[in-house]
């Protein structure tokens, strides 16, 4: 089962995969957790060139990068995880690209839905949390981060994260089956409540299955 979290910079998706995955985990199944871009050491190096603020990139170029990191991530680790009936819990998938890129960037959509066929070969998750918080809070909760300096795609401003946020919720509602938007602008727990609840009937059909 491939279950994948979206949502802007700052909206919780870490903490909540973390949770998730404790809870799954004490139920007895088998999880891989994963971040987009990443989890291999190629897609690993694809996510520092895509981040460091030492490249200016045009849109398509980073378009092409994202997918580049989701194709080595999905043919090496996805798959074969899911072939050993192993829950993978990935932080970002090419619902990333199509509001970062598509609305965010301004791509064509239909481009960036053929891009992401390509990287991942037609994979789509079992399941995506949207995890949904104003821009304020966003933007609140990055400024309240000790320490860390805004990456390249963070330094994207305020209208970018509009269209992002508006892009995801266009996507959720057009692929209602698959998603489950979350508001995710209240405590970590009650977003975890809420993500678990959503998520136990999924839960029952594959251990039922396995
Ligand atoms: P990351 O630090 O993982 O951000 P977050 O913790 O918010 O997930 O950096 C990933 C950044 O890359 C994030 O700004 C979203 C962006 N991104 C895209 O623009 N397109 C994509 O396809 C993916 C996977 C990520």
């Amino acid at each position: 089962m491939l279950i994948t979290f979206e949502g802007i910079d700052g909206s919780g998706k870490s903490t909540q995969i973390a949770m998730l995955a404790q809870w799954l985990g004490g139920r007895g199944a088998t999880v891989l957790t994963l971040r987009e871009p990443g989890g291999t050491t190629f897609s690993e190096a694809v996510r520092s060139v895509l981040l460091s603020t030492k490249h200016e990139i045009h849109p398509r170029a980073e378009l092409l990068l994202f997918e580049a990191a989701r194709a080595q991530l999905v043919e090496t680790v996805i798959r074969p995880a899911l072939g050993r009936n192993i829950i993978v819990i990935c932080d970002r998938f090419a619902d990333s690209s199509t509001a970062y890129q598509g609305y965010g960037r301004g791509l064509s959509v239909s481009d960036v839905e053929n891009c992401n066929f390509m990287a991942t070969g037609g994979l789509k998750p079992d399941i995506t949390f949207f995890l949904d918080i104003p821009i304020e809070t966003a933007f609140e909760r990055a400024a309240g981060r000790n320490g860390s300096t805004a990456d390249r795609m963070e330094q994207s401003g305020r209208d970018f994260f509009e269209r992002v946020r508006e892009g995801y919720t266009l996507i959720a509602t057009t692929e209602k089956e698959r998603f489950r938007i979350i508001r995710a602008d209240s405590t970590p727990q009650k977003v975890h409540e809420a993500v678990c609840s959503e998520i136990s009937e999924l839960i029952a059909q594959y251990t039922a299955k396995a």
